[in-house]
């Protein structure tokens, strides 16, 4: 767990364009590009207040059914979207995030509002920092996309570790895959390639470069709703409830089995 250093004042959140879905609050063109996220502190502000994004936080929240006494797990916490809608419904939430610029933002954010019940670390969803067991509920957001297959389930076993018995797992992320076998997956590329060409040449550029990184493996690892169900079974968790939302995205939902297996 990495200490933040210590807050200062943060740059004010701007105002999205008039996003439709929940990725568009930059045209769509970052859409291909591998981030790295600490230069995009405030892209990641403008996609947070996006219509899309206030949606898919107003949803996981509300599926979490969110108590009290709850202690919270965020996930690739950003710049607070779930951490900071969390906070006032529960006992405490540990936002934690790869990016350390994001989470100086985000303790930032915190420290200005001044929110006692949040913490903020520097934390990778592969190495959660916290004791077995002793989270109620984890959310994430438009994180895991970010992480490798292999990843995924290694973050999947550590999210299992550190919740309760009966703990639950809600996170919503890009669910399709990049291929052509599937008729959602094959819409869903249809619609970012479309929304990247209206850009005209320079969309085109974008695209072929786009190309090159997907070829060269480096660009991001959506995964579809079918894996995740499957993983998330893998993982041990139990009322797995994976859907496909209209656009890209989709949410999962899912508890720690209240019992070790027999
Ligand atoms: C699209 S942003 C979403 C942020 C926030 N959850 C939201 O909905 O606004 C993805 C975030 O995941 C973080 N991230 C990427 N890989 C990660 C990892 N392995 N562990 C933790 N966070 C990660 C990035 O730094 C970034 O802040």
């Amino acid at each position: 767990m990495t200490p933040l250093p210590p807050a200062t004042g943060a740059p004010e959140p701007t105002r999205s364009s008039d996003a439709p879905e929940a990725q568009q609050a930059d045209g769509g063109q970052r859409w291909f590009r591998a981030k790295d996220w600490d230069a995009h502190v405030s892209d990641l502000e403008q996609m947070a207040d996006s219509p899309g994004f206030l949606r898919l936080r107003d949803t996981i929240i509300d599926r979490a059914g969110l108590r009290a006494e709850d202690r919270v797990l965020d996930v690739g916490a950003g710049t607070g979207l779930l951490a900071l809608a969390a906070a006032p419904r529960v006992a405490h939430v540990h936002a934690l995030d790869v990016s350390p610029a994001m989470c100086e933002h985000l303790g930032r954010k915190v420290a200005r509002l001044s929110i006692a019940n949040i913490d903020v670390t520097v934390d990778t969803a592969t190495e959660l920092p916290l004791a077995d067991g002793s989270v109620d509920v984890v959310l994430s957001n438009y994180c895991f996309h970010h992480l490798s297959d292999a990843d995924k389930d290694v973050a999947l076993r550590e999210i299992d570790r550190v919740l309760r018995p009966g703990g639950r797992l809600i996170f919503g992320d890009m669910m399709f895959r990049l291929s052509v076998s599937d008729s959602r997956d094959r819409a869903v590329i249809a619609l970012l390639v479309k929304r990247i060409i209206r850009r005209g040449p320079a969309g085109l550029l974008r695209l072929a470069k786009n190309g090159a990184r997907i070829a060269a493996g480096r660009w991001e690892h959506p995964a579809g709703v079918e894996w995740w169900r499957a993983a998330l079974e893998r993982a041990g968790f139990t009322e797995v409830d994976v859907r496909a939302l209209e656009h890209e995205g989709g949410i999962a939902a899912a508890r720690k089995s209240p019992s070790p297996p027999a």
